[in-house]
């Protein structure tokens, strides 16, 4: 619902003609979109996986790791957020889903420690196969099976591309390995063996997420008015043509908070290129009413925020007490307070001058958690069209893995010299 980023409900809204200016834009977006499908192009392929992805040859990769207790991901950026969001969006299991994401050596020990080795799903996963904190990571996992004399080997499905070193190792060892498939961007991975195979280890239903993801890609068509994942991206690329250059994004879910995080890698390392871009903030309602919604409501006039309902939540009553300040309260239902909260927030923004969207879900099933990510993921790409940038690459963020490599000795790159050489950086 982009009723309120619109001139109907704010002074600098979008106006009829600026949505119809938009919607010819994004005609010919969606026909470059259309064509790359076709082709296959790398990128553009991410919207196909949903019917790409084999949900059975899945399943079967993580049979030899059926008995876990844990699995353990191991992978960074775009090949560890798809992953995570969806085990948080879907929900406990009796499987339990940690990520080692970063190489903090405290959290790396403490995780380990906390784990029953013997019990433990290692899922390792990195489309280059090269990245070092992947790697260093894994490495170290491996050393604490062998310590605690696990077979690592008889517990670790690895997901990488189609050659590199982590695929040198699979096939080296015989794990059952699955391909990051060839056309698709780390961050635009979530509906393959990327996001989906902790999922299939903790018992979550991945057909259902590729079904989602199936009728979301049938809702793609020529016109922001009659296709909601076009309507956001292009709403949000127009606010940011006006200066609204900050995208917070808030779901008022729990279950959604890694996917505000997922988002913020797809929305700023697709589209922050060449000066242009929003700035994509995570938020959480109603938690963050009572923090950051006094900047968001009363600083600068430069932020979107996109608001996240889910509907269909289970009930939980709010006891009586007999306090008379506190009737109000007894009787209703948390998810009653929640609405109350969203609802607030998003009319006082609205009156604020402050531009919003509402996104809504019904309920955190596989099918609405694999519609969610399959449109936001359109939404990007069509945003990229219209920005005009090169949004499946991620120049800066590969600058970053050559410089730290070469400083650490693993190669001759020009990026580590100049680090080391302290020079201005381009
Ligand atoms: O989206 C991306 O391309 C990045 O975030 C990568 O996923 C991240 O850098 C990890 O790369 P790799 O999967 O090669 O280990």
């Amino acid at each position: 619902d982009i009723g309120n980023a619109l001139d109907t409900v704010l002074a600098e809204g979008l106006t009829e003609e600026d949505l119809d200016d938009l919607d010819e834009a994004v005609e010919r977006a969606h026909e470059r979109i259309e064509r790359g499908r076709a082709e296959d192009e790398f990128g553009y392929a991410s919207l196909n996986l949903p019917t790409a992805t084999d949900p059975d040859e899945i399943e079967t990769a993580v049979e030899p790791v059926a008995d876990s207790e844990a699995v353990l991901t191991v992978g960074i950026g775009g090949s560890a957020l798809g992953a995570a969001t969806i085990s948080e969006a879907l929900g406990p299991s009796d499987v339990d889903h940690l990520v080692l994401d970063n190489v903090d050596p405290a959290h790396v020990r403490g995780t380990l420690s906390d784990l029953d080795l013997d019990r433990t799903a290692v899922n390792v996963v990195s489309r280059s196969g090269t990245t070092a904190e992947t790697l260093a990571n894994f490495l170290i996992v491996r050393d604490a099976m062998d310590e605690a004399g696990v077979d690592w080997t008889e517990r670790t499905v690895v997901t990488t591309g189609e050659d590199g070193p982590l695929r040198d190792l699979a096939d080296g060892h015989g794990l059952p390995s699955l391909d990051v498939p060839a056309g698709v961007p780390g961050r635009f991975s979530a509906l393959s063996a990327v996001g989906l195979v902790p999922a299939a280890i903790r018992g979550h239903d991945i057909e259902g997420l590729l079904a989602g993801g199936r009728a979301a890609a049938d809702s793609l068509g020529p016109s922001l008015f009659e296709c909601p994942a076009y309507a956001y991206g292009a709403t949000a690329y127009a606010l940011d043509q006006r200066g609204f250059s900050t995208n917070v994004m808030m779901p008022y879910a729990e279950g959604l908070e890694a996917f505000a995080e997922w988002f913020a890698q797809l929305w700023a390392e697709s589209l922050g290129k060449d000066g242009t871009g929003q700035t994509p903030v995570r938020a959480l309602g109603a938690t963050d009413q009572h923090s950051q919604l006094q900047l968001y409501r009363a600083g600068p006039k430069d932020k979107l925020l996109t608001l996240v309902r889910v509907t269909g939540q289970p009930d939980c009553p709010i006891p009586e007490t007999g306090i008379p300040d506190l009737a109000y309260l007894g009787g209703t239902d948390l998810g009653e307070l929640l609405d109350a909260e969203f609802e607030a927030t998003e009319a006082s923004l609205a009156a604020a001058e402050c531009p919003n969207v509402r996104i809504e879900l019904d309920g955190l099933d596989a099918e609405s958690v694999g519609a969610l990510l399959y449109e936001m993921e359109a939404a990007c790409i069509l945003a990229g069209e219209l920005y005009d940038v090169e949004t499946f690459t991620q120049p800066a963020v590969e600058w970053g893995k050559r410089a730290a490599r070469g400083l650490l000795g693993g190669g001759d790159f020009e990026e580590a010299e100049a680090v080391a050489s302290k020079e201005r950086l381009e």
